[in-house]
């Protein structure tokens, strides 16, 4: 049984998978071992994640490898609803509509999770919340689980430091070949992609303000400053704010920068960045984004509350009108906007990412016991082995160490 909008959109989506298949070659050339050596062969795994063509490609992946697997998105806004039709057609039970509402996407997760899996895959940690929460015991099968994003990992280290993480998690995000690639370069570009294809405006020579100069946010100033912005960054970390500096960025409070910027992306995984003091110092036209994980980093209550009128001024772009008469563009609704209003990071990105993910599948699979309920890393072996895997498939070849190398190094 699936919960989708409308079947009839399958050959889009599948359409979309075909041709995100050809930019991932390492996570094809797991598929195949996988048809071949059948990892999951007997068991469920669930997938809460942005219910678009890459991540269709994973699920596929992992069913390819005998598993039978059910797929729910991790945020209403970036569902595609072409590719939940072309993934049912595929024989992947889905239960995800664009669009959701709150009651509806957790239903939808919850509807997911009835299979009580073997194994999940959770992006931002709505599963992990309904697995210790509504439904503990659609857990009772489950050997562990891998979570994708950084706000994620960060309430997993949270509920584990207070003993009440009740099942082993891998932290996929802190995987090398994950935040060094997805989160910098993946998020630099699609958020770029989002806003250019969304709003159709110039970067060079606005003033762009970044929140957060994390692993998302590095990215998102380096790409705007390569389009000719003017970066703006705001910090809460003093070395984080001291590299921005030292790269060559303005750095100023985000209280200074409102009444600056002439474009905000948040990539704080925080709440409350931009809020009530910020807007009322905002210029007209001002574009509001997010890049993070929840939409709490823009106070869209405290938007609403000042603003006298909301119009949808094109897809994706809400114009709050202010009793003065400026008008601030939020876009998709403060999602990440990457997601809500584009088509997420390159292939070749998540090609990185989804093949850590595919791996720690199979590792958590092949584990002869159920380690302790506690937040694990990605072992350092699988992280290497999926670079070594990118380079070749990417055609380049890289210096190894001699013995004699390796000795001096390792030498006093
Ligand atoms: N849009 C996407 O596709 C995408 C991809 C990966 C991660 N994410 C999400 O983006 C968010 C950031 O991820 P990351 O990997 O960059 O995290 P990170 O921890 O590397 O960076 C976050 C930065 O924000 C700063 N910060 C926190 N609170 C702040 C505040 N109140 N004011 C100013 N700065 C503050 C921190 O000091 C840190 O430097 C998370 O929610 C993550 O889940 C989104």
């Amino acid at each position: 049984m699936s919960i989708i909008k409308d079947a009839s959109l399958a050959p889009s989506g599948i359409k979309k998978i075909e041709w995100v298949k050809s930019y991932m070659p390492v996570l094809s050339a797991i598929g195949e071992r996988f048809k071949k050596e059948r990892p999951f062969e007997g068991m469920k795994i669930a997938m809460s994640i942005h219910l678009e063509a890459k991540t269709a490609y994973l699920a596929l992946t992992l069913a390819a490898g005998g598993a039978k697997v059910y797929a729910t998105g991790c945020n209403p806004l970036s569902t595609q609803d072409d590719i939940a039709a072309a993934l049912v057609t595929l024989g992947i039970d889905t239960f995800a509509i664009h669009g959701a509402n709150e009651e509806e996407y957790t239903a939808h997760l919850t509807e997911t999770l009835s299979c009580k899996p073997d194994i999940i895959i959770d992006d931002g940690g709505d599963f992990v919340a309904i697995l210790h929460g509504s439904s503990p015991e659609l857990a009772e099968n489950l050997r562990g689980g891998c979570e994708e994003t950084t706000t994620g990992v960060a309430r997993l280290a949270a509920r584990d430091k207070a003993g009440k993480l009740n099942f082993p998690m891998f932290a996929v995000n802190n995987a090398k070949c994950k935040h060094l690639f997805d989160n910098r370069h993946g998020t630099g570009q699609s958020v770029w992609d989002a806003i250019m294809n969304t709003t159709n405006c110039l970067i060079a020579g606005k003033k762009v303000v970044v929140a957060g100069y994390g692993f998302c946010g590095r990215g998102v100033a380096l790409r705007a400053k390569g389009l000719g912005a003017n970066v703006i960054i705001c910090e809460a970390d003093p070395f984080r704010a001291l590299e921005a500096y030292a790269e060559g960025y303005s750095v100023m409070s985000m209280d200074e920068a409102s009444s600056e910027g002439d474009i905000f992306v948040t990539t704080t995984g925080c709440r409350d960045i931009i809020t009530k003091r910020h807007f009322e110092k905002m210029k007209d036209g001002v574009l509001l984004t997010n890049a993070g994980h929840f939409d709490c980093e823009i106070n869209k209550v405290d938007l609403k509350a000042l603003s006298v009128d909301v119009e949808v001024r094109k897809p994706n772009i809400e114009g709050y009108r202010m009793a003065d008469g400026r008008i601030l563009n939020l876009l998709g609704e403060g999602r990440l906007v990457n997601l809500a209003a584009g088509n997420g990071h390159p292939a070749e990105i998540m090609d990185l990412s989804f093949a850590v993910q595919a791996l720690m599948m199979e590792y958590i699979a092949r584990l002869p016991e159920i380690p302790e309920a506690s937040l694990y890393e990605v072992p350092a072996e699988i992280d290497k082995l999926v670079a070594s895997e990118k380079l070749s498939a990417s055609g380049i070849t890289i210096d190894n160490l001699t013995e004699e190398q390796e000795t001096y190094l390792k030498s006093w």
